[in-house]
């Protein structure tokens, strides 16, 4: 694994796995497109609102075109970058699709892909759109209230812990998991590894730097998530931001890590995966918990999301639930 320290002092490596464009889904890919042309001409079309979106002018709709183009851009997109969205859940990513086309006042998919194709901006603007991004502090205040009072003992027993946060965004989460364990006199004996796969937002995580107002807001969670002090001894405040404290990164590796791509890179003690697989369908949430169940310790504490589940999945009886109402599951099998 390739290792290296920034100047800053921060640990930084890839964990990125290398990921040659595979020729042999060329001819799938162009088999799509042929199909896609064939047909009279291609269809302005438009697409539902998200919370708080203007509404968009209807044109006309044919969803199995929409499906179509939607299809050959995420195969594009896989074999020119990488990056593999040809799994995600398909209602929520096409309506991103669209906010961006509006965004860049284009006009159909296949627009967007010629863009895309043709000027790396437009594919980093484009993995921005993709991805939800949003995060809090002590997010689900019980969550944390649960893990101190059900994870944290479990965790005195190890002399070393290693927590992976996958799929971290601005880093948020890592930043209370972080205080969590000073709280609780284990931040020293542990490493916590921050991955997402969006390299930008794990820049902001690396800073530390969150807007005020919303750091009043995570105060109330960090009480309600049973913080012994005031968020406010964490961060220093000017200019409308909170910086937190350098020291809160000690122990702390951000790195890219892809969990539909890459693979497991270490065995953890605990491992939160919150808010992420959401947003997957149902056969690639399948994939990932068993990449997150080998990368577990046996006895070793997996977290999920609120709305995220281990029912009907591979791996739901090698865990026994740790606290009714939260989604907090040891590995027993
Ligand atoms: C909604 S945020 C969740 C952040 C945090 N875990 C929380 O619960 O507040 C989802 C994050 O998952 C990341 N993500 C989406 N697909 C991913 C993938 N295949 N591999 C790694 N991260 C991914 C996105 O970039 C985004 O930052």
């Amino acid at each position: 694994m390739p290792s290296s320290f920034s100047t800053d002092g921060t640990e930084t490596f890839s964990l990125r796995s290398s990921r040659p464009v595979r020729k042999d889904r060329m001819e799938n890919y162009t088999a799509m497109a042929v199909c896609l042309h064939e047909r009279e001409g291609v269809l302005q079309l438009s697409e539902g609102r998200e919370e708080g979106e203007e509404r968009a002018p209807m044109i006309r709709r044919d969803h199995e075109l929409e499906n179509l183009e939607v299809e050959l851009l995420l195969e594009a997109v896989f074999q020119h970058y990488g990056y593999d969205f040809r799994e995600y859940a398909g209602a929520s990513l096409k309506r991103r699709i669209w906010n961006m086309i509006r965004a860049e006042k284009l006009e159909t998919v296949s627009g967007l892909q010629e863009r895309i194709l043709h000027d790396p901006a437009y594919f980093e603007r484009f993995l921005l759109s993709v991805s939800v991004n949003v995060t809090s502090m002590f997010r689900d205040p019980g969550f944390f209230l649960a893990f101190r009072n059900r994870v944290v003992p479990l965790l005195r027993t190890y002399p070393f812990i290693r927590i992976w946060h996958a799929g971290c965004s601005t880093g948020e989460e890592v930043y209370s998991m972080a205080i969590l364990m000073e709280e609780e006199g284990l931040y020293d004996r542990c490493r916590i590894y921050a991955t997402d796969m969006n390299e930008s937002v794990l820049q902001r995580a690396r800073e530390g730097i969150f807007p005020l107002d919303q750091v009043a807001e995570y105060s109330d969670n960090y009480r309600e998530s049973g913080g012994t002090k005031s968020l406010s001894d964490y961060y220093t405040s000017g200019y409308g931001s909170a910086l937190f404290r350098a020291s809160l990164r000690d122990n702390v590796v951000f790195s890219q890590h892809n969990l539909v791509l890459d693979t497991s890179f270490n065995e953890f003690h605990v491992i939160l995966c919150r808010n992420v697989m959401i947003y997957f369908k149902k056969s690639l949430q399948h994939r990932v918990h068993r990449l997150l169940y080998e990368s577990l310790v046996p006895f070793g504490v997996l977290g999920l999301g609120s709305k995220e589940s281990l029912h009907f999945t591979p791996h739901e009886r090698d865990y026994e639930q740790l606290e009714a109402g939260w989604k907090l599951y040891r590995r027993i099998g």
